[in-house]
């Protein structure tokens, strides 16, 4: 049997290659690492798969499509779980799952493997995104059967020659990406502690955060982030570029209390500082360039889309007919926003677009004002007509 393993370098997954061999009868485990800007040292990670057992460990570039394929459709859908949580860990599960799906046709694998415990909501959005790509293919999920503790999992990778994390490990748990971090367990575990300092990597604690305002102006067209400050970027290097501008003002924190879809609430530490403020600028340029009744019909559609993105199903009939509105939605909203970074907070202070629906005469209380201040009084008349015919029942008793 040979087995497609999603690969991080860490001890879990490294312990998984000789528990695949050992344990479970596979004979070729290729690891798979992608490159989704995690920022890692992406050469000694595949050396490590091999030294741990691999028979073939594969590095995929793959920050591009995460943007693109995955980042800006969320965007574009202004997508937030239970109203805050960007879905920075979750937007790379279906993508690391496709990578999977794509090995294992190359390769002739007959399954695909990962890493996640049996607690999480991670190893519903692999096993089902799997399942939706290829039914025919096999999920191995080591982690979730072995019911090793951690000392047992170090324990049991020494005697396969994976070093024990040679630091003090981390009390943590941190998923990160291009897009962001997600911080969880250690002190985090109990609701009322405060998250230290030491936690943070891409934004700066407040009071370290420079003492003048920074402004950046957001271009997008149809909906899409194009540039920054009116220069055309790549994907990435836009939310690169913009994740150290905004970081660095200490916008990007998120602390909550998240519903998995295993029914366990849990204590989330999140920073996504590009992620947050794009969809910040997403959702007013939107409110400048959509009709009132598209934008109030899509909040419904946004809150739907952020639930099932969370809860695993990216690749399902629901999410691709809710695609298929967005994109409808998107065609006019492009123009250029402009956002202020101070002391920790992201504003929107300026909005402008060639298609913009606003219109200055009809707005203005000046002397140019085109609305027809009559016409209101009929339309006002018809309006209120059935809340008077109620509140004269009502005075009747
Ligand atoms: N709770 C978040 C989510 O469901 C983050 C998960 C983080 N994953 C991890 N392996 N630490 O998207
Ligand atoms: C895990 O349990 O594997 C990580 C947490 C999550 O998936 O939500």
């Amino acid at each position: 049997k040979k087995v497609v393993l999603a690969y991080s370098g860490g001890v879990d997954t490294s312990v998984c290659i000789p528990y695949l061999k050992e344990e479970w009868g596979v004979q070729e485990v290729i690891t798979l690492a992608a490159d989704l800007g995690q920022g890692d040292e992406l050469e000694p990670i595949r050396q490590k798969a091999l030294d741990s057992g691999a028979s073939e460990s594969l590095v995929v570039d793959a920050k591009a499509a995460f943007i693109r394929d995955y980042a800006f459709p969320a965007i574009q859908a202004n997508a937030l779980y239970e109203n805050r949580y960007p879905l920075s860990t979750a937007l790379a599960r279906p993508l690391i799952a496709k990578l999977l799906v794509d090995a294992a046709a190359e390769y002739g694998a007959d399954a695909v493997a990962h890493g996640c415990t049996g607690k999480g909501n991670d190893q519903v959005r692999f096993d089902v995104a799997i399942a939706a790509l290829n039914p025919n293919l096999k999920v191995l999920a080591p982690a979730r059967e072995w019911g090793m503790s951690r000392e047992e999992t170090i324990a049991y990778g020494e005697r396969f020659g994976i070093p024990a994390p040679v630091k003090k490990s981390s009390p943590y748990s941190i998923d990160r990406n291009l897009l962001g971090r997600s911080i969880e367990a250690g002190p985090l575990e109990d609701p009322w502690n405060e998250p230290l300092e030491e936690i943070y990597l891409m934004t700066r604690a407040v009071e370290d955060t420079p003492n003048s305002p920074e402004y950046v102006e957001i271009g997008f067209e149809q909906g899409i982030p194009v540039s920054l400050d009116g220069q055309r970027l790549e994907p990435v290097e836009l939310v690169s570029q913009l994740n150290e501008r905004v970081g660095r003002h200490g916008v990007g924190r998120i602390d909550m209390i998240e519903n998995r879809l295993v029914g366990i609430k849990s204590r989330e530490i999140y920073e996504a500082p590009a992620l947050l403020v794009l969809i910040d600028a997403h959702r007013d340029l939107e409110s400048l360039t959509l009709t009132a009744d598209v934008t109030q019909y899509k909040r419904g559609v946004e809150d739907t889309y952020s639930r099932l993105v969370y809860n695993g199903l990216w690749y399902s009939p629901l999410k691709a007919a809710l695609d298929a509105f967005i994109a409808q939605t998107q065609a006019r909203v492009s123009g250029t926003v402009r956002v202020k970074l101070f002391k920790g907070t992201a504003k929107v202070v300026g909005r402008r677009s060639s298609v913009s629906l606003y219109a200055p005469d009809l707005a203005t209380y000046g002397a140019e004002d085109q609305f027809d201040h009559k016409a209101a009084e009929g339309f006002i008349y018809v309006w209120g007509l059935p809340t008077r015919v109620w509140a004269e029942k009502l005075r009747q008793g």
